[in-house]
């Protein structure tokens, strides 16, 4: 698809300049509150992902998540490997049934479903993805084994004890602040000793809450990324067990990953033109922006878009900087079961 298309596809509806303005001010240095965020951390999200979601598409395809990359390996076989860790530590039995909170496009729920043989119901509060995630499902010939729910994680239209498993992929962290009330819900949900696995984006023991370049890249990485907060390890632990979890398993996988491909590389590259790179390195990058600018200038997208496009780069920004710093990781693994 070309990338007038492209966007366009995206931005039907609300107006892109109406939606940014709106998600801006809510990171507004001036009035914004960090509290009125978490309040409204749904909203602040599908604001976010009705701008960003075909940006997603272009540079990262259909799974929204990074990976464990050892030598050697590919960057899509390390994203589908991270995928099938999880679904390994779920212990996922053929036909089980089982709750994909924030499922992105469908990517990992098409890929989990195909590795473990169960059913998935993919919870997401943006519809364009759920629409684009319907077509994904279609061309897998998967529709039998995966479906998708328009609903807000908080409060979801299913009975008790509905699944056997559930899982969130690099999708939780947008209801940090208010985790306990997240989590009581999927225990809710979960049939009596169900297995949770999460992968988590947070502040590490290396963040030091008073210095102001680690506040900054906190803050990068909140606006570049749609999240109200960041919050630590603890804060998810302590909410799962609030909610009624016993915690298994808790730990950073970012030390997994060879040093040479850290988990943030694709976002850094290697200063070289790469075409594997290109949509999500630093030369590739500039050359959106520059496409963009110039498509806007000639109204063939809409007014708005390039700014998007520049929300992004503080995101690219910001998790480069947190990864090389340390002070930041967004693969916390974290299994937990419903006691
Ligand atoms: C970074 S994406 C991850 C998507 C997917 N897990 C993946 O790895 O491809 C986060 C997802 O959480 C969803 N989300 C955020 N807040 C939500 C809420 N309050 N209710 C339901 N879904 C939500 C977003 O729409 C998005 O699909």
């Amino acid at each position: 698809m070309r990338t007038t298309q492209l966007l366009k596809t995206a931005f039907t509806g609300t107006g892109v300049q109406d939606t940014l303005n709106q998600y801006a001010n809510r990171f507004d240095h001036g009035h914004a509150r960090p509290e009125d965020r978490i309040a409204e951390a749904a909203a602040l999200s599908s604001e976010y992902y009705g701008l960003a979601t075909d940006f997603y598409l272009h540079g990262w395809g259909k799974l929204f998540h990074f990976g464990v990359r050892q030598k050697g390996q590919s960057m899509q076989d390390s994203l589908l490997a991270y995928e099938t860790y999880l679904a390994d530590k779920l212990q996922l039995h053929v036909g089980e049934r089982c709750l994909d909170l924030g499922c992105g496009v469908g990517g990992p729920m098409i890929n989990i479903a195909k590795y473990a043989g169960v059913s998935i119901t993919g919870i997401n509060n943006s519809f364009y993805q759920i629409e684009k995630g319907q077509e994904f499902v279609r061309e897998a010939r998967l529709s039998s084994q995966c479906n998708f729910l328009y609903c807000d994680w908080m409060k979801v239209p299913m009975r008790d004890g509905t699944f056997n498993k559930a899982y969130g992929i690099e999708a939780t962290c947008h209801a940090a602040g208010r985790r306990t009330e997240l989590f009581r819900e999927v225990h809710r949900l979960l049939s009596p000793g169900g297995l949770f696995a999460t992968y988590e984006w947070v502040m590490t023991e290396k963040y030091d809450a008073t210095d102001p370049r680690h506040q900054e890249i906190k803050r990068q990485i909140e606006i570049g990324d749609g999240l109200s907060d960041i919050t630590d390890a603890a804060d998810v632990t302590d909410s799962l067990q609030a909610a009624g979890f016993e915690v298994m398993e808790c730990k950073d996988r970012a030390t997994e990953c060879d040093p040479q491909t850290p988990w943030y590389q694709p976002l850094c590259g290697d200063g070289r033109f790469s075409i594997s790179q290109l949509r999500t390195s630093p030369i590739g990058r500039r050359v959106m922006h520059t496409a963009l600018s110039g498509l806007e200038r000639l109204h063939l997208i809409p007014q708005g878009s390039t700014r998007v496009h520049e929300v992004l780069e503080t995101a690219a920004d910001g998790l480069v900087a947190g990864g090389e710093l340390g002070i930041f990781t967004p693969m916390l693994f974290v299994l937990a079961r419903k006691v």
